[in-house]
């Protein structure tokens, strides 16, 4: 029997009848046409999924959209400003090159946005942690990471 949820998704408050085995994911992409949000893996390792739920990074391929209801979600979709200027970090993987294929790169920018909110100053190693559930397989980190720095450098500038 489904289920009515009502979640905010990127400031915009949806209603809707889902199956209770709906992934969030699937929701995300297939019910919100918010297709930013990837799917790699589908078993919780690569982080593709990644968005934040009241603030706090999930992997939206292991939780229910029931699970979400009543909360506030912010995806890749919901990071730039309203006039399309790029949020520090889409700005920081730009500069610094941090993407080759860029399928992990919305989560990884997600992950990296929780990071900051809790530490904007962080090293080289809190900001490895931080992205550490995070699978990417064509960069090898170090401009994933140089991105990162340069948002946190590029916030504390405008802060
Ligand atoms: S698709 Fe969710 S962790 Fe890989
Ligand atoms: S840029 Fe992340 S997997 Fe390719």
């Amino acid at each position: 029997m489904k289920r009515t949820i009502t979640l905010t998704v990127n400031g915009t408050t949806y209603t809707r009848d889902v199956e209770p085995r709906t992934l969030l994911v699937h929701f995300l992409r297939e019910e919100l046409a918010l297709t930013g949000t990837h799917i790699g893996c589908d078993t919780s390792q690569c982080g593709a999924c990644t968005v934040l739920l009241n603030g706090n990074s999930i992997k939206s391929c292991t939780a229910f959209a029931v699970q979400a209801d009543g909360g506030e979600i912010t995806t890749i979709e919901g990071l730039a400003a309203e006039d399309g200027k790029l949020h520090p970090l889409q700005e920081g993987f730009w500069e610094e090159h941090g993407l080759q294929c860029g399928y992990c790169t919305p989560g990884m920018i997600l992950s990296s946005e929780q990071l900051l909110q809790r530490n904007p100053n962080p090293s080289e190693e809190e900001i490895r942690k931080g992205i550490e559930g995070n699978l990417c397989r064509c960069t090898g980190y170090q401009n994933i990471v140089k991105a990162v720095q340069h948002a946190a450098k590029n916030s504390a500038a405008k802060a």
